[in-house]
């Protein structure tokens, strides 16, 4: 495995072209993406696409997201265009937004885990962008993490989580958007989310303005889940995008989510586990407003931007798995569309007890 550093701002084009003759040989190329860091393959290779699963230990039906360099590219590997589609990718791209479409024949059965879909997006990345552009074709890039683990947003995470499994990894520094895209289903009239992200119901129904087009949450923010034995996988539905299992972006450590009102009760049970806990694996506490005043634990003061909170999510996440934290506390966000992404990245982070 090597690890080469890139300048975001102008990618060495022989460092990029090492990398795309490497994609064209079917082999694994860690890059780096505004939201977090992809593990790409040939997606109109199968066998390329198949290693992306073994080294993720991912299992066969979750999809995966193809990366295009322009619209011209995704349109050739969906079966039609929606008129939805078209005005996101002309609003929206590049950036964090995925947009699943019908596929055309091209696009191999393995990318799409064999549904009449692909989801595609085009990255707001020079370094993602300029290796799509060399390898000359469309690049299938799950998150470059092992299934379930948390998403990696520096090269650092990458190697933690997959070893020596890609042969490059492309070091491009933090990622700026730091959870992964927002994804939509264009398939019907109107234009669901599957996936909330930075990229939100707002932002989605402005850029769809003046098109009669309704915009809405395929999942209930499942806000509610933040007390013991509520909040379990029973209300929500069937996922619509496969990929969308409850422990999806979990650490190693149990997170316990909760509200601020929460707080007393919070303290109470920090109290009780740490006096039944023979163990000295610390406790860390991903906090906005509450303060646990002296009681035993590693504060990270998360933002009240939630751009800014989205960006350092995952780094404290990792961050917290890399002492051996024992218990993440995770203060919820507050209510708002703007959050929505983080609070569903955190509540899928969260075990099912959550307090
Ligand atoms: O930000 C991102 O989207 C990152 C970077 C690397 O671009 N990629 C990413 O990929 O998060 P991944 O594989 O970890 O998540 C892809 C998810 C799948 O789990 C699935 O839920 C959804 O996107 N997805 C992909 N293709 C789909 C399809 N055809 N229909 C429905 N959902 C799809
Ligand atoms: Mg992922």
């Amino acid at each position: 495995m090597r690890v080469v550093t890139v300048d975001v701002r102008h990618p060495d084009p022989a460092v990029i072209a090492e990398a795309a003759l490497l994609i064209r040989a079917g082999e694994l190329v860690a890059f780096p993406t505004e939201t977090v860091y992809g593990l790409g393959a040939n997606a109109l290779d199968p066998d390329a696409v198949g290693r992306i699963f073994e080294t993720k230990g991912r299992p066969a039906w979750n999809p995966v997201i193809v990366h295009v360099a322009d619209t011209a590219q995704a349109r050739v590997l969906a079966a039609n265009w929606p008129t939805s589609a078209a005005r996101l990718a002309e609003r929206c791209w590049p950036g964090p937004l995925t947009l699943v479409v019908p596929r055309s024949s091209i696009i191999p059965n393995v990318v799409a885990a064999g549904g009449d879909t692909v989801g595609l997006r085009m990255p707001a990345h020079r370094v993602a962008l300029a290796l799509i552009e060399a390898a000359g074709c469309p690049i299938a890039a799950p998150s470059a993490n092992r299934f379930t683990q948390v998403s990696p947003t520096t090269a650092g995470h990458v190697l933690t989580s997959l070893g020596n499994s890609p042969g490059l990894v492309l070091d491009g520094g933090p990622c700026t958007v730091g959870i992964e895209s927002t994804v939509v289903d264009c398939t019907e009239d109107a234009v669901s989310i599957l996936r909330p992200g930075m990229i939100g119901i707002n932002a989605l129904t402005d850029a769809l303005e003046g098109m009669d087009i309704v915009v809405r949450n395929a999942r209930p923010q499942h806000l509610s889940g933040c007390t013991r034995g509520g909040g379990t996988g029973e209300e929500i539905p069937a996922p619509r995008s496969p990929g969308m299992t409850r422990r999806h972006y979990a650490p190693h450590a149990d997170v316990w989510l909760f509200y601020p009102t929460d707080q007393e009760r919070i303290a109470t049970a920090l109290v009780a586990y740490m006096s039944g806990q023979s163990s000295r694996r610390p406790v860390v506490g991903l906090l906005r407003s509450v303060d646990f005043g002296d009681l035993p634990m590693t504060v990270v003061r998360m933002p009240d931007d939630p751009a800014q909170y989205a960006q350092e999510l995952y780094a404290a996440l990792h961050e917290a798995d890399a002492r051996g934290a024992s218990i993440v506390f995770i203060e919820m966000p507050p209510a708002g569309a703007e959050w929505d992404g983080i609070r569903d990245r955190l509540t899928r982070a969260s075990h099912e007890d959550m307090l």
